[in-house]
This record gives structure tokens, sequence and C-alpha cells, in this order.
């Protein structure tokens, strides 16, 4: 029996690194999942060519045609729900979204931000770590939940810091463990590994807990 597709948008603003690193592992056919759309909200996203060079339908929703950021949501939310995916993923997407929006797809959107959170929160993570003389650093995903950067853990990986480090050297080698944990985390959920239940992450039927993040960052 064939199995269901497990559809995919991946939403960006930029660069689109972590785009490449989801369509790379799909066509290295490590990762099970249909990428349906890429959406942006700058046309000048680079991260819209990557989807033009691989073929994927690719969309603006320009956030400066949108005032009201209610407006803005809604546009996009018509432009993703038209894929009907089964996950969202926020792949360096730089606008903060309403309430609504995030409960829309409780459960159903992630987000790669680049610390070990809960610590780090917000913005120039990289220069923050190094200013608190910190030792280790690195990125998270998690589900996406009203509270920004706040949402339960999926997946974690770390990176030392460096003496003498600037804030460049770092950003380097945490956007390269970025890209082992977004496709990693989206194959973790694409396979029915981790669900989202009762607004906690479960590892097949337990709630995640520290020391099975932990496990599953030494796998990466
Ligand atoms: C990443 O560092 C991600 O953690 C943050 O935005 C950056 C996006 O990079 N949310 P890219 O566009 O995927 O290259």
């Amino acid at each position: 029996m064939q199995h269901a597709e497990f559809n995919l948008v991946v939403l960006i603003s930029g660069n689109g690194s972590n785009l490449q690193a989801i369509i790379d592992a799909i066509q290295a056919q490590t990762l099970p999942v249909s990428l349906r759309a890429v959406i942006s909200d700058r046309p000048g996203a680079f991260g819209l060519a990557r989807a033009a060079e691989a073929r994927i339908p690719a969309h603006v929703v320009d956030y400066r045609q949108f005032p009201q950021r209610e407006d803005f949501d809604k546009a996009l939310m018509q432009q993703i729900d038209a894929y009907s995916p089964d996950l969202v993923v926020l792949a360096g997407f730089m606008r903060i979204l309403t309430t609504d929006f995030v409960e829309h797809y409780l459960g159903k959107m992630i987000n790669v931000h680049p610390s070990l959170l809960p610590k780090y929160q917000g913005l120039n993570t990289h220069q923050r770590v190094l200013d608190a003389g910190e030792q280790i650093h690195g990125a998270s995903v998690h589900y996406v939940t009203p509270e920004l950067d706040s949402g339960p853990l999926i997946l974690q990986g770390e990176v030392p810091v460096f003496p003498d480090e600037s804030a460049k050297s770092l950003q380097q080698r945490v956007h390269a463990i970025e890209h082992k944990i977004l496709p990693a985390a989206i194959r973790l959920i694409a396979t029915g590994q981790v669900t989202f239940r009762k607004h906690r992450v479960y590892y097949g039927d337990k709630p995640m807990e520290k020391f099975q993040l932990d496990a599953l960052a030494k796998q990466l």
C-alpha cells in the first residue's frame, strides 16, 4: 500500500539556506515529504530563486502591501491553505505572527531558532551569547505557540564557542547545525515518531524529556 504524502509548506524571508537543506534532503531521499510550496514575505528573498531552481511553486505575500498585520496573516493563511500542508515550516521567516494565525496552525507549524532555547529568545543571539561568555551555543527546532520562541522543543544541536570567536564565525557554525536539525526534525514528525498533543511534544508515546532531546542530538 502506498503511504499518503506528507505535505510541507516552507515560509522564508531571506537567504533560504535552511530551505536548501530541506530541498537537498528530499532530493537525497532522506526526507520522505512532498515540498508543495515556498512562500516569502519579501519579493527579493534569495530563497525564491532556490525554490525556482528546484521547480517548487513559489509565492510572495508582500508584507508591505498589508499595513494591518491581521490582513497580512489572512492573505498568508489563504496562500498556505491552498496547499493543504501537514506541516508549515518557518525557515528564517522574520515576521511576528498574530495569535489567530498561530492557533490556526497549532501543532502543525515549526520554527528553527539560532540558540539553545529557552536561552536567547529573540534577535542577535550570537552576539548576546558571546557577550555573556557562554561556552556552548546552538540551535533549536520547536513547535510554534503564541509566545515568541517559546514553543515545545523537538530537536536541538550544540556548537562549542571558541575563544576569540566572532559573531560571524559563530553564526556560520550555528547555521551548519540548523541545516542538520531542521530536516531531522521534519523527518521525526513526518514519520510519526514525534507528535504534538495537549500542548506537549511526544516522542513515541512519552512526553519529550531533556534526556530524550540529548539522545536525539547525539544521533545527528
Ligand atoms: C536562521 O539563522 C534561522 O535560525 C533564523 O533565521 C535564519 C535564516 O537563515 N530564524 P536562512 O534564510 O535559512 O539562510
